[in-house]
């Protein structure tokens, strides 16, 4: 019986172990020494507290293809540190201008903002050589397509893109559809991604990516709507940042549009659509199943 519990608690202190290992001087060299700030910096931003939802997303989809799990892990660490300089960043003065993330000081508030963009600006790229090791896939064709696809997940048309939509919808205001497409943009594409990652490594066929893809962008809707919610209805202790910001920011969000109950009923029919998508798969999808469950019944 898949045990969603052990899973996810596997999952977040393999990536910690990992993280810890990666974020050092010795594996970030280059043709100069790191600087210790920086790397301390980014240390504090990717370290401790992450829920670790998408490299468990890229464990789940590759537990489908039977992935080694070396592989699968090096390939959610990628994942993982594009999504926290997206944090970094997020909180930064010039966008969500946020103190408290994880249940820490973000990063500019415990150094300034100046190395909070470099932490981010260096997470970021370090994500891409870890993709391009021999250590994610033995064939550099499938390491090329890894690379591809978290370029599309993070870059312009993805989750960058969608961090430039939310910031103009403060001020222009969004359609309901406008919030769908930004949505799926600043969380759906790299949720995207980490189901997408998994389901290349494990040599899916066009159909199988496609079916997973259909459930990626399901789930992705209803974490981030869940996300939404819980900025109005969850306290700042459970989530370990400040809630309660959206509606002080004039954030665009589908609360904002349906109120809370039309909200929870709309999660609830994107994780039924999530679900439906998985059918052709056995019990090896159990873990994706239960993870969609995850997004919409979160407290965190
Ligand atoms: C928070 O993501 C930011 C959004 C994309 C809404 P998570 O809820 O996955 O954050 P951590 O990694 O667990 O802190
Ligand atoms: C952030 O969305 C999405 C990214 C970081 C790309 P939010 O701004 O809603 O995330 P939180 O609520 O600060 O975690
Ligand atoms: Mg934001
Ligand atoms: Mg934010
Ligand atoms: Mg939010």
């Amino acid at each position: 019986m898949y045990d969603f519990a052990a899973d996810i608690a596997d999952c977040a202190q393999a990536v910690e172990t990992a993280l810890d290992g990666q974020l050092d001087a010795g594996h970030l060299s280059g043709p100069g020494p790191t600087a210790d700030r920086l790397v301390a910096a980014m240390r504090h931003g990717a370290l401790e507290g992450g829920k670790r939802l998408r490299p468990l997303l890229v464990r789940q989809a590759a537990a489908i293809f039977n992935v080694p799990a070396p592989q699968v892990l090096t390939a959610g660490l990628a994942v993982e540190m594009v999504h926290c300089y997206s944090l970094i960043h997020d909180d930064l003065p010039a966008m969500d201008n946020d103190d408290l993330r994880r249940g820490r000081p973000t990063v500019h508030k415990a150094y300034d903002d100046a190395t909070a963009i470099l932490a981010g600006d260096a997470l970021l790229t370090h994500a891409f050589g870890l993709l391009s090791d021999t250590a994610c896939h033995p064939d550099p064709a499938v390491r090329i397509a890894l690379v591809t696809e978290l370029v599309r997940g993070s870059g312009a048309g993805g989750m960058v893109g969608g961090q430039m939509r939310d910031i103009e919808g403060e001020k222009a205001g969004l359609s309901p559809d406008e919030i769908s497409t930004m949505q799926a943009m600043k969380t759906g594409a790299l949720i995207r991604a980490s189901v997408r990652i998994g389901a290349i490594l494990g040599g899916a066929d066009p159909r199988a990516l496609a079916v997973l893809t259909a459930y990626a962008e399901a789930a992705g809707r209803a974490f981030q709507l869940a996300d939404d919610i819980l900025d109005v209805t969850a306290t700042p202790e459970v989530m370990g940042k400040a809630t309660g910001k959206d509606a002080a920011l004039g954030k665009q969000t589908l609360v904002a549009q349906l109120g809370l109950e039309g909200a929870r009923t709309r999660l609830d029919q994107i994780v039924a659509e999530a679900l439906s998508c998985l059918r052709t798969f056995g019990p090896k999808a159990d873990g994706l199943r239960a993870t969609a469950r995850y997004f919409a019944s979160r407290e965190n």
